[in-house]
């Protein structure tokens, strides 16, 4: 899948940028503070609906303004059938929030958008996948079920309404939860085979990864929010007086976690910072690497200030591995050639804010 034209208006530094960018390699270069990861910020917000650096979208709109535009032509092949171009946009308003459009019309979901432009992203913070708690795992774990399983997204947005409902009637104390136990369950567990079975099916992607970035050894565990000896059904019968008391629901695939273990020792706790850096882009590489062998979705990779924290020799591995995928790439640099991914296609350098073409 391919990112062609795109369009960015007020989005932090950037006031106006339009460029085309080539289906190969594209390097984006200027010097700290320019705009370069604003931009990789504005491709990605075309395809999430979010931000990769803050959860608070609202501070990217440029200061002064009241929201921010961004606007993209994707086109591709893979499951939507071949040559088809799809005119994605969005709009994120300081007060509003965050609206998208597909070809002219208003998306119900954010998981449209993630459908015709499927984008991921490698950036300085990216061993954070490792070291903080089960979030940015899950998410990780949750975009690749997503391009494997076309019903998850409704699951999911079905569960968390479940949720709340159940979490409010916890707050009454009235005992009546029951209907909704019905419905986290079925869904819970449809939820969590969903994630089951597509780590199943990275794993061997996983390990030929980490194998050829030279990247210490671990194992992948799967811990889907409850413990292993009961069903889910069970669990929210056993943990209603907590939940009760709480107000909040614990068990369930929301709890969810990918623990990564290194000689049975959590790998947050005895790798360093560029180890995990390694081992989180490996993460990313297999997750890739499943999605263009089962769904033959090939994203467009966003790689910011890739070198950061690897040696050349791991940068070697990296690259290699990068060159494999046959994505999109838009690479930022501080200077005019990344020479560690060979010659670029195409060139834009950002200044204060401006992007142009060189
Ligand atoms: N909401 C905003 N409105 C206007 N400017 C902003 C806003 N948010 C951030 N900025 C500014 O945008 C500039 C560009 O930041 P950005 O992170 O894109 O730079 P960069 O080119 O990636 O730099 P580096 O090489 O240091 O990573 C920064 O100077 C920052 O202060
Ligand atoms: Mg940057």
């Amino acid at each position: 899948m391919i990112l062609g034209e795109l369009t960015v208006r007020d989005l932090r530094c950037i006031e106006q940028a339009e460029l085309s960018l080539h289906p190969g390699r594209n390097l984006v270069w200027g010097g700290n503070g320019s705009g370069k990861t604003s931009l990789l910020e504005g491709i990605f917000l075309l395809g999430r609906g979010r931000s990769f650096r803050t959860r608070n979208s609202e501070r990217l709109v440029r200061h002064g303004q009241e929201r921010l535009v961004v606007f993209g032509r994707t086109e591709g092949a893979g499951i939507q059938g071949s040559g088809w171009v799809h005119a994605v946009g969005v709009e994120v308003h300081r007060r509003e929030g965050t609206r998208a459009r597909l070809d002219g019309s208003p998306v119900g979901s954010l998981a449209d958008l993630s459908r015709v432009f499927p984008v991921q992203v490698i950036d300085p913070e990216i061993h954070k996948l490792i070291e903080e708690g089960g979030r940015r795992r899950r998410r990780w774990l949750d975009w690749a079920v997503f391009h494997v399983e076309p019903r998850f997204a409704d699951w999911w947005v079905r569960y968390g309404r479940a949720m709340r409902q159940r979490n409010a009637v916890l707050r009454t104390r009235s005992g009546a939860t029951k209907p909704w136990d019905v419905e986290l369950t079925a869904l819970g567990e449809r939820i969590s085979e969903a994630r089951r079975a597509v780590l199943e099916q990275m794993q061997p992607h996983w390990h030929e990864v980490a194998a050829a970035l030279d990247c210490p050894a671990a194992e992948l565990q799967y811990f889907r929010g409850w413990g292993a000896q009961h069903s889910l059904a069970e669990a929210l019968e056993s943990s209603r007086p907590r939940d009760e008391a709480r107000g909040v629901t614990h068990a369930g695939p929301h709890r969810a976690d990918v623990p990564i273990r290194v000689d049975g020792k959590l790998a947050r706790e005895v790798l360093s910072r560029g180890q995990q850096k390694l081992m989180a882009v490996a993460l990313t590489l297999a997750q890739l690497r499943l999605l263009k062998e089962v769904s033959e979705t090939t994203p467009t990779l966003l790689l910011d200030d890739p070198a950061a924290e690897l040696d050349s020799e791991h940068l070697g591995y990296f690259v290699e591995q990068i060159a494999r995928l046959g994505c999109q790439l838009v690479i930022t640099s501080l200077q005019p050639e990344t020479s560690a991914f060979g010659a670029p296609d195409r060139v834009f350098h950002v200044e204060q804010g401006r992007v142009g073409p060189v």
